[in-house]
């Protein structure tokens, strides 16, 4: 029986008579994590031999993601920045990542089972030059297994986006493209260090969008410096008014390294919006999309149609597969989490050495499963009960309920005996719930480990 009452605060959420805005301090990190044990350095390849090696269960989703870890400026709000992109660098390391797509590509693994999921992510994808875009769509289709929709992600900026290169993406077999907006406004976008001003984003995304050829995914950030709620519900009219097929509406998170942290200290730039802030303007988005009738996949990503599936992004919350391909790119196989070597110059070194690109190898956790089930729920909005593997022999979701019960009275969960259903609150903090269900299950996980372990010693 789960002993709710030890827990404090960070797990149970506070007892306010607003937990939209207060039911934590604050959001630290965009995912939620199980914990895992680390893999020594020395057995890495002989285990990454035996993994690629092994045929994968036909019937399971596996994604495919490829990092480009270039931008030309560093936006001061990003935690993702690695490398300023340049035009020798950017074809010295296309080479080596093409390297990289035919090695995976050749493995036992790999060819045994379907793709359903590919996403060029970054640092900013759409720095690649056209002729590599569809280089590197074609390499794709022709290298691996893919499903016959399979969703192939293209993430970027309109910056530099030609019709040139949509054309050549297309050609390459591109089949969605996810553009970084942030904001429309153009003072909150200067501040930011953003390219381009507010008539030029939306004559291009209306452009993009217009053609039909492929769903436009727009990402916005709310709590931005300058980024009013009358600046933040211009931006939503803005995306409307584009006609883009998809929105991503993401909670400012400042990490430690974001330039926006020493710019506010020096005053140069006024802060971002506090917790208590960025929860009215999700209310104010989540409202905003309800009134005009968008679908919502996720807790932070709406469709206007249902062109948009956004697969990649849901099937990575759960407990498929992904193989991780590039410089910083990360992913897990056969319960076995693994992370390539994040600077340029080890990675590269790796290729030409034909050395593991892999820096790091995790064991996930034996409850990553049950782990993975639950962050794939709260994304989405609802935990269902039936969706969740047991936990020490015994209904998760029933284990689970003194916590959800807490939960319920804060506001912040509706629950029944099959689902539990997020409300606005419990949306906003999906990721500190999810994160509070792991630790609960974890430390009772240990605990009961512990105790066996005693008993049988
Ligand atoms: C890693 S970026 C890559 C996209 C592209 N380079 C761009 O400039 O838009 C992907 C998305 O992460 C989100 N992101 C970046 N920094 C963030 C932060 N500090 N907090 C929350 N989301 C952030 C942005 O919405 C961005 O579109
Ligand atoms: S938001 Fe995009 S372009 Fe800006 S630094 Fe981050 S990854 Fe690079």
């Amino acid at each position: 029986m789960l002993e709710v009452y030890k827990f404090d605060e960070s797990v149970l959420g506070a007892d306010s008579p607003d937990p939209l805005r207060h039911a934590f301090p604050k959001k630290h990190s965009a995912h939620a994590g199980g914990m895992s044990s680390p893999i020594v350095p020395e057995q890495k390849v002989a285990l990454l031999d035996r993994l690629y090696s092994q045929e994968t269960k036909k019937s399971d989703k596996r994604c495919l993601y490829i990092h480009i870890p270039f931008c030309r400026v560093r936006c001061t709000f990003c935690n993702f920045f690695q490398n300023a992109a340049s035009r020798k660098l950017v074809d010295d390391y296309f080479e080596a990542l093409l390297k990289e797509v035919e090695l995976k590509a050749n493995q036992t693994w790999t060819q045994t089972g379907l793709f359903h999921a590919v996403y060029i992510g970054g640092g900013t994808p759409t720095d690649l030059s056209a002729e590599q875009i569809e280089q590197l769509g074609k390499a794709i289709r022709r290298s691996f297994p893919l499903a016959t929709d399979c969703e192939i992600t293209l993430e970027g900026r309109i910056n530099r986006f030609s019709d040139e290169m949509f054309d050549r993406a297309l050609e390459g077999g591109f089949n969605r493209f996810s553009f970084g907006v942030q904001s429309f406004n153009t003072k909150v976008r200067r501040s930011a260090k953003r390219l381009d001003d507010r008539e030029v984003v939306l004559e291009r995304i209306s452009d993009l969008s217009a053609t039909g050829q492929a769903p436009i995914i727009v990402d916005l950030l709310y709590g931005l410096p300058y980024q009013t709620v009358e600046v933040f519900e211009q931006d939503l009219n803005d995306y409307m008014a584009t006609g883009a097929h998809g929105l991503d509406l993401y909670q400012l998170v400042i990490g430690g390294s974001a330039p926006m942290i020493n710019l506010v200290e020096k005053g140069k730039i006024p802060a971002p919006a506090s917790t208590a802030d960025k929860a009215s303007m999700y209310e104010l988005g989540s409202a905003f999309m309800a009134k005009h009738h968008l679908t919502q996949l996720s807790v932070n990503h709406w469709a206007r149609d249902n062109r948009e599936r956004s697969q990649y992004n849901s099937l990575a919350k759960t407990y498929a597969e992904v193989l991780p391909i590039g410089c910083g790119a990360g992913g897990n196989i056969a319960g076995y989490g693994m992370m390539n070597h994040r600077t340029l110059e080890t990675y590269m070194n790796a290729i030409k050495s034909g050395d593991s690109t892999v820096a790091m190898m995790t064991k996930q956790h034996t409850l990553e499963p049950l782990f993975a089930a639950l962050k794939s729920g709260f994304d989405h909005g609802v935990v269902r009960k039936d969706s969740l593997p047991s936990f020490n022999r015994q209904s998760s979701y029933e284990f689970l309920t003194p916590l959800f019960e807490v939960w319920q009275q804060r506001g912040l969960v509706e629950m029944d005996e099959q689902y539990l259903v997020l409300t606005l609150a419990g949306k906003f903090w999906a990721v500190s719930l999810a994160q509070a269900a792991i630790q609960v299950l974890q430390k009772t996980y240990q605990q009961h480990n512990t105790l066996e372990t005693a008993v049988s010693i």
